[in-house]
């Protein structure tokens, strides 16, 4: 058989009037109406609420409680691995086409009854706008669903060529044996999604961790997989503290895998406890270790460079979702013969850029996602005001008694020297530095070595292909996702699969078979006559 291609989800566009903005406005008054909303376990086949709660507020609203969720004991993680276990044994001999339609239904659901709930509590939820929710928790989240099993298709496909006469060869892809730990982050609710359904689409059973701050919207798509046809042990829904979670997880013999979306210094610890596991032989595996973790994206400018185009991704990459996106670019580079043009048009396109809350369409940009976010870039821009070395170009403020707001911002440095060149920020601050037009291979140097050891994204902007090959060769390594005369930031799947290497994860690509692979343990099989 052959499974249907796969297709990416349109964006809507909430275009003023249109049928679908009062869709999402109704979405979003209803689901005001339920806060703070409940989010309960999902354990052994059954919610379950606790009497521990972990209580988010609305980003853009801080007095505004968001949702209460349950919080998962060390004895919840007990079960949900014993009931995860036991429901191995019939999803991994589930035909492949049947655990491919629950993933098929699933996305028919995002994409049909569930947009508006979805996108709305992302925009709720996690402070996006209606443009970033819909790109994010109804396109992205479909496309996965839709994606990952064609890649599946891909990857069982993947039989040996030859055979010698009389020999039959073929490669069975089997599930990991034990089970998968899945971490999800606050920042896009379709990686939830993927995190969990890769694994389960190549025949896992899933721990689900969501973040506290994205965790109703990831309760949303946990429902949705379960009304799709999955049966509720395949993955088991667990908020709650994240260290004490993992710390039972990891307890356990049966863990095969780490499937991880991020901060770099979560993943290095994570992977460290593993590892420790490994040494002393507490895993019958040694647990694949799969992340996605932080960057220091950037921006380089050739004098070649389209400089409007340039100016309109740059603040597309930087600032879109206040740059709270593992790919936003967060250092520019610019050739001094442009320096001017690219000022004042970057200054020009900030102008009437709104900051405030998501549901008020006119706002580019939302609030930062709590106030552990917002007191950390607060930090970072006052001191940025006060440093000699820095010129502020824009922003350089913030109103926290409302929402968690930052203004964009945009700093020149005159030494490549900075901290800023090297610091994740995850937040709207952008760091520029003017190079001469005749050191740009030097500058290339220095952008391969600055950046806080991250290699996620980077852009060059240039007209002349020399300098686009050049760039391509002399960052090779700079960056997992390299854009060339575009941003950094919007990977669509099917067309660019995502990751980064070096401190920005395994770079195993969300959006490609490689990455299912990793939640395999293929056995190679020879038959002879
Ligand atoms: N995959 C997301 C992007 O490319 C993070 O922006």
């Amino acid at each position: 058989f052959k499974l249907p291609n796969a297709r990416n989800e349109e964006n809507l566009h909430y275009a003023v009037s249109s049928p679908e903005r009062a869709q999402l406005d109704e979405a979003l008054r209803a689901l005001r109406s339920k806060l703070p909303l409940h989010v309960p376990l999902y354990v052994s086949g059954m919610s379950r609420s606790t009497t521990q709660s972990l209580t988010s507020t609305m980003p853009s609203e801080h007095a505004q409680e968001f949702a209460k969720s349950s919080a998962a004991s060390v004895e919840d993680v007990q079960n949900a691995i014993r009931s995860a276990l036991e429901a191995k044994k019939s999803w991994q001999k589930t035909p492949f086409v049947d655990r491919a339609t629950i993933f098929l239904k699933a996305a028919e659901l995002v994409a049909g009854k569930y947009r508006y709930d979805l996108v709305a509590a992302t925009m709720l939820g996690q402070g996006k706008n209606a443009w970033q929710a819909e790109i994010d928790a109804a396109a992205e989240l479909a496309d996965f669903f839709r994606f990952n099993v064609s890649y599946a298709e891909e990857v069982y496909n993947k039989q040996p060529t030859l055979n010698a006469p009389g020999n039959f060869g073929r490669t069975d892809w089997r599930p990991l044996e034990g089970f998968v730990y899945a971490v999800s982050p606050f920042n896009f609710t379709a990686i939830g999604g993927n995190l969990v359904s890769g694994p389960a689409i190549m025949g896992n059973v899933v721990l689900w961790k969501p973040s506290p701050t994205g965790v109703y919207a990831s309760w949303l798509v946990y429902q949705i997989l379960l009304e799709a046809g999955l049966p509720p042990n395949v993955i088991q829904f667990l908020p709650g503290d994240a260290e004490l979670i993992t710390k039972a997880v990891y307890e356990h013999k049966e863990f095969s895998a780490l499937n991880f979306t991020g901060s770099s210094d979560v993943f290095r610890s994570l992977y460290g406890k593993a590892a420790e596991g490994v040494v002393s032989k507490k895993y019958r595996d040694m647990p694949r270790m799969v992340g996605e973790t932080s960057g220091k994206n950037f921006h380089l400018i050739h004098s070649s460079a389209d400089i409007s185009n340039a100016v309109k991704h740059t603040v597309r990459a930087a600032f879109e979702y206040s740059g709270q996106k593992c790919s936003a670019c967060s250092r520019v580079y610019i050739p001094e013969s442009r320096t001017q043009d690219f000022l004042e048009q970057i200054k020009k396109e900030m102008e009437p850029v709104k900051v405030g809350p998501p549901e008020d369409y006119q706002n580019f940009l939302g609030p930062v996602i709590h106030k552990g976010a917002f007191d950390k870039i607060v930090k970072i821009i006052d001191k940025a005001n006060g440093d000699s070395r820095l010129q502020n170009i824009f922003g350089g403020s913030y109103d926290g008694s409302r929402g968690h707001y930052i203004e964009p911002s945009l700093y020149v440095a005159n030494t490549l020297d900075h901290e800023l060149f090297d610091q994740e920020i995850f937040g709207p601050v952008l760091v520029a530095y003017i190079y001469p037009d005749d050191e740009f291979e030097q500058v290339m140097a220095r952008i391969d070595t600055q950046g806080g050891g991250f290699a996620l994204t980077g852009a060059i902007f240039a007209n002349d292909r020399a300098v686009l090959r050049q760039a391509e060769d002399t960052l090779r390594y700079s960056a997992g996702n390299f854009y060339l005369n575009c941003k950094t930031t919007g990977a669509v799947i099917g067309h660019q699969s995502f990751g980064g290497s070096r401190s920005s994860g395994t770079n195993d690509k969300a959006g490609s078979a490689n990455v299912l692979m990793r939640f395999t343990s293929p056995r190679t099989l020879k038959e002879e006559m």
